[in-house]
């Protein structure tokens, strides 16, 4: 079964197609890095219009490269949500438009489950149905979350961040840095440059107790990025930084985010027995971080499931796979869906 997947969500333009859930033909990615780096962050109305400037080609792109016509796809699967409803709409429509000319299927997907999807797409990885009951962690620049997944297509969500993303707290600090945009790889080349881990203590992510904003969720399974961000900014004030303490910094700021994801993990680890870890979204490319889950993984006698660095970040190669799972919003329903800028893992609107 060949399905084409078209992803819109944030800032990049994304068309793939991938082969009985787990093959991918082709994956073209347009990031629209450059467009947005003068302003330290995605633009809603810039990256609407470029994925509008781009869809076409893009989609034109992925079918080529996959040596597939239209005529031989099966259907065609697209993010509605979560994501800015400006880059969603594009997508959406797009597949929509390209659905109903072709008389082919259309599948709604949600991007958060095919971020946990990615890990997938690679060749040596389990089938899915072997990894559960598994743990998944998405991180990304707009999500922090882990979910328990006793069987594929089941979400239970344990854990999220209460404020920013781990994502959106690289970002942050890289702004305040001065090391540009996005700040992800650039605090972790620069925290590679340092002589120590955290030779500044920063705070370790932990929700005050009794946050309103945990919920039926235990604090143990939840982060709270926003102090961290803070803290940076008044030990900057207070110690203004040279280029030689940069390395320093950023890799005291990556240890604090990294022992709060694995020390969720770990909690979550130590309370089931889980045949896989899952780890997906733009963050699991941290070098660190990797390292960190290894180390866990290890300890916990537990799998560790990453994505290939290419289906990390924003790509539809992951909307595609899910689709092809038989997950995601089909029939009718489909030509009916709006976006869901806010759309919750498991859920479809
Ligand atoms: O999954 P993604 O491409 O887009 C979203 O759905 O948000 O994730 C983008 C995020 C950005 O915040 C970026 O700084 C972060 O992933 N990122 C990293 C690394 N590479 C990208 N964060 C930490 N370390 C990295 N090496
Ligand atoms: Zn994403």
């Amino acid at each position: 079964m060949h399905l084409l997947g078209i992803e819109t969500s944030c800032d990049e333009t994304a068309a793939a197609v991938v082969k009985d859930a787990r093959t991918v033909l082709s994956n073209v990615v347009y990031s629209q890095i450059p467009l947005h780096q003068a302003y330290g962050g995605v633009v809603p109305e810039i990256a609407s219009r470029s994925h509008l400037e781009k869809i076409d080609g893009i989609i034109e792109q992925a079918l080529q490269d996959a040596h597939v016509t239209y005529d031989q796809l099966d259907g065609i699967a697209v993010t509605y949500g979560p994501g800015l409803a400006s880059s969603l709409i594009v997508g959406l429509s797009a597949a929509k438009g390209l659905a109903m000319r072709l008389k082919k299927p259309l599948i709604g997907i949600n991007h958060l489950e095919a971020h946990i999807h990615s890990v997938f797409l690679k060749p040596d990885a389990p089938d899915p149905h072997e990894a559960c009951p598994m743990l998944a962690l998405v991180v990304s620049g707009g999500h922090t979350c882990w979910i328990d997944i006793p069987k594929p297509g089941e979400y239970h969500i344990m854990g999220q961040t209460l404020d920013d993303a781990a994502g959106e707290a690289f970002d942050k600090a890289a702004k305040l840095l001065g090391l540009g945009y996005p700040g992800g790889p650039v605090v972790d080349k620069a925290a590679k440059e340092a002589k120590t881990l955290a030779s500044i203590a920063f705070p370790k992510g932990r929700p005050r107790a009794g946050n309103p904003a945990l919920g039926a969720m235990e604090a143990e399974m939840c982060v709270s990025f926003s102090g961290l961000k803070t803290a940076l900014m008044y030990h900057l004030k207070d110690h203004p930084a040279t280029p030689e303490d940069i390395p320093e910094i950023a890799s005291s700021y990556q240890e604090a985010i990294v022992s709060a994801l694995v020390d969720r993990c770990a909690f979550a680890l130590s309370k089931k027995n889980y045949k896989a870890l899952a780890v997906g979204g733009g963050v699991s490319l941290n070098r660190r971080l990797r390292e960190r889950l290894t180390e866990l993984a290890a300890q916990h006698n537990t799998r560790l499931l990453l994505a290939e660095p290419k289906h990390c970040g924003d790509n539809a190669a992951m909307i595609a796979g899910l689709a092809g799972m038989g997950f995601g919003v089909t029939g009718d329903a489909a030509f009916l869906l709006d976006v869901v800028p806010s759309l919750e893992i498991g859920k479809t609107k």
